[in-house]
């Protein structure tokens, strides 16, 4: 009789020891979450990354309980200050640290008038540079710094500074600019235009996409001050000048319906700029700037092929479109450098066009020879697409991306494919990127996500077209919920 009990008896300790071990944890991490949901920071303000916490760790919510300030791991080390919807758990704005910060427990986040994210050994990573007396999260998403005057003012808001979105009310302003998480693709305003820009190349900023205003109700006065863009909650992105009449609208699917949900443009990494709504639990597609997928900057990635309804395939016939593309990423030109790097091979193809050569620059040509010589002469020159028909010859001075395939077979393309150097190209490139990244990539610390994307968008158009022509719930943020920030959990839900 003496065995069966003494077996129980091991087991109920077996049981107290985890009922203990697990009540000690619950504990602890009950007592993480508290420290962190607050609705406003004062001066003394003072938080680390907590090393159990996998996704964000939120520090400051606004009144609604639909914003977030907090850490965001990225990348499994990296740390971003970043805003997020809770109810997506999308990064709606994430501070530009550079270089990123690390998700250990020596990284500090301060509030002391400035907001400040430092590292004792490191040095400050991001600052402010205020002086303020409060940090609020407002119902619109807009963290802002105020000074505690009467009136209080704002010394500081995120606002200002916009990452790849741009939501419901939001001004932006000539002096702003959205990036997308892979930093290649970018938009700003000019005098009477929203311009989509793509950088496939240091230093080359190509407009892809133009959006005019057509002053419509309202004309565009000459010394009234630059335009700006909002998102107006009646479903549309509207251009203004002064006033609250706007010289160009454009409307979203929602438009002047009443929707209940929270409005947002981001600029996705496929460089397009779509527009969404909150529906309660989905994020539904209401407009986009690019409707054909072939009209995308690069659908089908370096040296790619789009084919209207068919899907990608490469410039060169001989290679097979896969989900790695169609060429390894290259960069820089023919010019300086050795003659090893200098040297390139020729590749042409018939029934082919520049996704945008309404906006490019064209020299016109008697014959393909002279258009084709004028880019093999330039070192700057990767490639020239000549139009037998009009004569117009377009000089690409960036590395080829996607071009479009069309049944006019006048329509001629030259394109230089750098030669050899392999691994050599490769390491220019990784240095390239380096020495960019500060630059161009709104935070480094969506590397991570960036990657993710890039690694999405090769996945090939065949998916893209699926996400397209569901509608509702695209890619990025599905995936995005579904994978790493599902598992989250805000203490303030
Ligand atoms: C959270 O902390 C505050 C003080 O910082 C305390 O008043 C409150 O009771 C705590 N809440 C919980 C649920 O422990
Ligand atoms: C992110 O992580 C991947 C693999 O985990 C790594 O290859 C990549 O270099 C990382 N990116 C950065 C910017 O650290
Ligand atoms: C706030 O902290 C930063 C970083 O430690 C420091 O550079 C700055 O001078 C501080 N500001 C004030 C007002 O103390
Ligand atoms: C957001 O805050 C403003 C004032 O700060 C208030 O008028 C408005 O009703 C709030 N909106 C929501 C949805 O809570
Ligand atoms: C946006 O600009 C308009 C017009 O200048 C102004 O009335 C409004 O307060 C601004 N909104 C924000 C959130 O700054
Ligand atoms: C590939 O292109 C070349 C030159 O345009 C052409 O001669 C050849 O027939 C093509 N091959 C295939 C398989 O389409
Ligand atoms: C290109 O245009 C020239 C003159 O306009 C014409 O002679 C030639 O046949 C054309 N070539 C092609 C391939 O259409
Ligand atoms: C070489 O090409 C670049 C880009 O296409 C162009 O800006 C430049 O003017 C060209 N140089 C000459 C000498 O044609």
């Amino acid at each position: 009789m003496g065995r069966p009990i003494n077996s129980v008896t091991r087991l109920r300790v077996t049981q107290l020891l985890l009922l203990s071990i697990s009540t000690l944890y619950t504990t602890t991490w009950a007592q993480n979450k508290n420290t962190t949901a607050t609705q406003e920071l004062l001066s003394g303000f003072t938080a680390t990354p907590d090393s159990s916490i996998s996704s964000f760790q939120p520090l400051l919510t606004d009144s609604t309980g639909s914003f977030s300030l907090g850490f965001l791991r990225v990348n499994r080390t990296q740390l971003a200050l970043s805003v997020i919807h809770v109810p997506s758990s999308d990064p709606l704005w994430v501070a530009n640290v550079t270089p990123s910060a690390r998700w250990s427990r020596s990284t500090r986040f301060t509030f002391n008038g400035s907001l400040v994210i430092s590292d004792p050994s490191m040095g400050v990573f991001w600052s402010t540079n205020t002086d303020g007396d409060r940090v609020s999260l407002l119902n619109t998403s807009n963290l802002q710094i105020q000074k505690l005057s009467d009136p209080p003012t704002v010394v500081w808001q995120s606002f200002y500074f916009p990452t790849n979105a741009l939501v419901e009310n939001q001004n932006f302003t000539s002096t702003m600019s959205l990036v997308s998480s892979n930093g290649i693709y970018s938009m700003r305003l000019g005098d009477d235009f929203i311009g989509l820009y793509a950088e496939f190349n240091r230093d080359t900023d190509q407009i892809y996409w133009k959006h005019k205003a057509l002053q419509a109700k309202a004309d565009i006065v000459q010394g009234q001050g630059p335009i700006y863009a909002r998102v107006n909650s009646n479903g549309y992105l509207g251009m203004y000048q002064t006033g609250n009449t706007p010289v160009d609208v454009q409307a979203f699917n929602s438009f002047q319906r009443p929707t209940a949900g929270f409005l947002l443009v981001r600029l996705e990494p496929d460089g397009n700029l779509k527009g969404y709504y909150w529906d309660g639990s989905k994020w539904v597609l209401d407009y986009q700037a690019i409707q054909n997928e072939c009209e995308l900057p690069s659908p089908c990635g370096s040296y790619g092929l789009c084919r209207p309804g068919d899907g990608c395939a490469c410039i060169d016939n001989r290679t097979e479109y896969n989900s790695g593309g169609c060429s390894p990423a290259v960069s820089g030109d023919f010019c300086g450098g050795g003659e090893a790097q200098n040297a390139f091979s020729v590749l042409r193809r018939k029934g082919v066009e520049l996704p945008y050569k309404e906006l490019m620059g064209f020299e016109t040509m008697s014959s393909e020879e002279q258009c084709e010589k004028s880019c093999e002469m330039n070192c700057s020159c990767w490639g020239a697409v000549y139009n037998n028909a009009s004569g117009f010859c377009y000089s690409v001075d960036y590395p080829i991306q996607t071009l479009v395939g069309v049944g006019d077979e006048t329509k001629v393309g030259y394109f230089k494919v750098r030669k050899g150097a392999g691994n050599k190209e490769e390491v220019g490139f990784g240095v390239g990127v380096g020495l960019v990244g500060g630059a161009v990539v709104v935070s480094v610390g969506l590397v991570g996500f960036g990657g993710y994307m890039f690694w999405k968008r090769k996945r090939g158009i065949r998916r893209f077209s699926e996400e397209e022509e569901g509608g509702v719930c695209p890619g990025p943020y599905k995936d995005l919920g579904s994978a790493s920030f599902r598992s989250i959990e805000l203490s303030n839900r």
